[in-house]
């Protein structure tokens, strides 16, 4: 059963744009970034246009948390990006956009279909690491890849969406991330995983909500 918005409010903060998720981390972004991403979008949406799709569009982020990603990257600078979950690549394509941009930082992407990531153009793949995983062994291998990227700055998770997977990812991934780190996850309304977790952590994520689904962010304390 997906979580209600009764107890999401109970367990965190509801915002409605990327901006006020920035400004309730503290992150000081600027108006040339926001242009910026303006023009990733435009980029990104040629690649749609002229890519063969493997997965729904519904699969990629909302167009709020595709900001949200790009602006973090851009005004973070973050060293190591991991995220699990890349379909199309929509999310990778961001990322990376603002990776480029930055002039430093790797992009760490897991999946376990070896048909994902057409968005992802050259040179954008040049800081790019995608692991692809076997259905069966994903766990270990995920546990062995996190242990040989060592801290990671920024991790996303948008790969599947059961309670089980979820809460899987979050905890082998949390103690991963540097302290005063990010750690956020798409589809946080598909089970009741994120909720569960930040409590346990007893920390308060900040909720955006999207276009048809939410999307969680928190900071590691110091
Ligand atoms: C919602 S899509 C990702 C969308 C992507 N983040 C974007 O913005 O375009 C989910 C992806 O997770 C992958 N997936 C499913 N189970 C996985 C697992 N255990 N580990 C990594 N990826 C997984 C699927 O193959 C699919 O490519």
């Amino acid at each position: 059963m997906p979580p209600s918005f009764v107890w999401l409010n109970k367990i965190g903060k509801i915002c409605t744009s990327a901006h006020e998720v920035l400004s309730e981390l503290e992150i000081n972004f600027n108006e040339d970034m926001v242009e910026e991403y303006k023009r990733v979008r435009v980029d990104l949406q040629r690649r749609y246009e002229i890519s063969r799709l493997d997965y729904h569009i519904d699969y990629g982020l909302g167009l709020r948390s595709s900001e949200l990603l790009y602006l973090i990257v851009r005004a973070t600078r973050p060293k190591t990006v991991f995220e699990t979950g890349v379909g199309n690549g929509q999310s990778s394509f961001v990322i990376l956009s603002a990776i480029e941009r930055n002039g430093v930082g790797q992009l760490h992407s897991t999946d376990i279909s070896k048909k994902v990531g057409v968005l992802v153009d050259e040179p954008r793949a040049q800081n790019w690491h995608l692991h692809i995983m076997n259905t069966l062994t994903w766990k270990r291998e995920l546990s062995m890849l996190l242990d040989s990227v060592g801290t990671v700055d920024f991790f996303v998770h948008d790969s599947d969406h059961k309670y089980s997977s979820q809460i899987f990812e979050y905890k082998l991934a949390y103690p991963k991330v540097a302290k005063n780190g990010l750690f956020a996850s798409d589809d946080i309304n598909d089970s009741y995983a994120y909720g569960d977790f930040a409590t346990r952590m007893e920390a308060r994520p900040l909720i955006l909500i999207d276009e048809h689904k939410l999307f969680g962010i928190l900071r590691k304390p110091m």
